[in-house]
């Protein structure tokens, strides 16, 4: 029987459904599962124990999305900083990620799991790849911007998160999905993870759609304002070249509007050619890890 289909939503639960699908849905949602301990400490059951029932509750989350139409899930399951609880701490949450994530596998869901990662690290790391792309000649240093870098980062082929939810009543980010969040709408919740509820989840959807169309302004206004910052880019490039050219007179607009479209165009070469050398890199990279550990 498939884990995240089983068990079906109750009456009254389809019936909220409904009426929450009424109106505008999060696409992709982002969940900070915590307060796994707390929840251990107060049952009075073992640490591990609560982080399994954490997993589980993931499990049952995936069934309420799925029913109310979210088609994408990111959560944040274990981060860098987290190597520094205790071996056994480390090593019981290995033991469980293994067993529980090889079974969401077999489910073919819509779900990216961030583990043993932190957004500064993703951040770094993506600058550091466009370094590189420059360094090897692939990109001109003029071609690094926002829109690159979105698409060094390792959720380059999800949209950014519409809702992101943190649990426990902690309202800070802990370094997940720093950059991607910007236009997100935040949702706190006292509850702990492995309590969290249908009507938990429900709260934060109604909380996105009362929200909505300021959410949607601040994206719209940040797109245009981020396509204005590539056309002035542009410009300012092909002036350069038409100074390198000894074209110094401004009346040439034929001239520099040929320029500029072949400009783009180069420009759109260069970064498909950078980002598909990037993905040999990852894949030799990945390929080398799993010959080590092998
Ligand atoms: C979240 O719960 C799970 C992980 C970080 C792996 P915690 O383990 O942080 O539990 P609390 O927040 O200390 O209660
Ligand atoms: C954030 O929770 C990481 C995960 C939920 C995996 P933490 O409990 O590790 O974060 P802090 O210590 O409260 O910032
Ligand atoms: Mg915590």
């Amino acid at each position: 029987m498939s884990w995240i289909r089983e068990g079906e939503l109750t009456i009254i639960e389809r019936f909220c459904a409904n009426i929450i699908k009424a109106g505008p849905m999060p696409k992709h949602v982002a969940f900070i599962m915590d307060g796994n301990r707390r929840y251990a400490r107060k049952c009075h059951v073992e640490r591990q124990q609560g982080h399994s029932q954490g997993f589980d509750k993931l499990a049952q989350t995936l069934r309420w999305c799925l029913n109310l139409g979210i088609r994408e899930v990111t959560v944040y399951a274990f981060s860098i900083e987290n190597f520094k609880r205790s071996k056994e701490e480390v090593d019981g949450l290995m033991d469980l990620a293994r067993q529980k994530f090889s079974r969401l596998l077999e489910e073919q869901c819509f779900l990216n799991v961030c583990f043993a990662y932190t957004s500064r690290h993703e951040i770094s790391n993506a600058v550091r790849e466009m370094a590189w792309g420059v360094e090897q000649g692939l990109l001109e240093p003029s071609d690094v911007s926002e829109s690159l870098l979105d698409k060094c980062l390792y959720t380059s082929n999800s949209p950014d998160p519409d809702l992101l939810i943190r649990t426990s009543g902690e309202v800070r980010l802990s370094d997940f999905l720093l950059w991607q969040t910007s236009h997100s709408c935040l949702v706190f919740q006292s509850v702990l993870w492995p309590e969290y509820s249908f009507w938990n989840l429900c709260e934060a959807i109604l909380r996105f759609q009362m929200n909505y169309s300021a959410l949607q302004k601040a994206r719209d206004s940040y797109m245009e304002e981020r396509r204005r910052q590539q056309m002035e880019r542009d410009q300012a490039y092909v002036a350069k070249k038409l100074q390198q050219e000894g074209v110094v007179s401004h009346g040439d607009s034929r001239r520099r509007w040929t320029l500029l479209q072949k400009c783009t165009a180069m420009r759109e070469e260069r970064i498909q050619s950078f980002l598909q050398a990037l993905e040999h890199k990852r894949a030799d990279f990945f390929e080398r890890l799993c010959s080590v550990s092998a």
